[in-house]
C-alpha cells in the first residue's frame, strides 16, 4: 500500500509520462514542460530585476557578470525554445479550440514544431555561431 506522499508524486510524474501516449499526448506533456519553464523564468527574471532598485553599481556589475557567463546564453537559448514550442503550440490549441484545422491538428503540429526547431537553430547561430 502506498502511502498518500507517494500516490501524489506517483500522480504527478504520470503527467510527464511519455511513454504509451499518442502523438496528441506528446505534444500535451511539451506544452506542460514549456509552460512551467516559462514561469519559471518570469520568476527568476523579476527576482534578478530587483537589484535595479539597488542602484547603478550592483546592476552594472551583474550585467558584466552575465556577459560574461556561458551559462546566462544557455538558459536565454532555453527561453526562447521554449517560447517558441509553447507559443506555436499554443496557436495551434487556440485553433483547435475555435474548431479550426481539427482535422489537421497533427500535421499542423509537426509543421509548427518543425517551424520552433528552425526558430531555436537560427537563435541558436546567431548567439553561439562564430
Ligand atoms: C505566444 C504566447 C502563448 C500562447 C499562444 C500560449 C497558449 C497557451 C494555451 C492555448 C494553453 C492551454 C493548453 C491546453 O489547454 O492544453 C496554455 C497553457 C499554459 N501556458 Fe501558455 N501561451 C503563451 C505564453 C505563455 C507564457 C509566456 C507563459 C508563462 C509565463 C505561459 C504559461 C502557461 C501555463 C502555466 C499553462 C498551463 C499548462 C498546463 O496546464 O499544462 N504561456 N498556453
Amino acid at each position: 500500500m502506498l502511502s498518500r506522499e507517494q500516490q501524489g508524486l506517483n500522480w504527478l510524474l504520470q503527467w510527464f509520462d511519455p511513454r504509451g501516449r499518442s502523438i496528441g499526448g506528446l505534444a500535451f506533456i511539451l506544452n506542460r514542460i514549456t509552460a512551467l519553464g516559462l514561469v519559471l523564468y518570469l520568476y527568476l527574471h523579476l527576482y534578478y530585476l530587483r537589484q535595479l532598485t539597488m542602484g547603478p553599481q550592483v546592476w552594472n556589475a551583474f550585467i558584466d557578470s552575465a556577459e560574461n557567463s556561458p551559462w546566462i546564453g544557455i538558459g536565454e537559448l532555453f527561453v526562447i525554445a521554449g517560447g517558441l514550442i509553447h507559443g506555436l503550440n499554443g496557436l495551434r490549441i487556440a485553433l483547435n479550440s475555435f474548431n479550426i484545422a481539427v482535422p489537421y491538428q497533427k500535421q499542423l503540429f509537426y509543421g509548427l514544431f518543425t517551424l520552433a526547431l528552425i526558430g531555436i537553430a537560427f537563435f541558436a547561430v546567431h548567439m553561439f555561431g562564430a
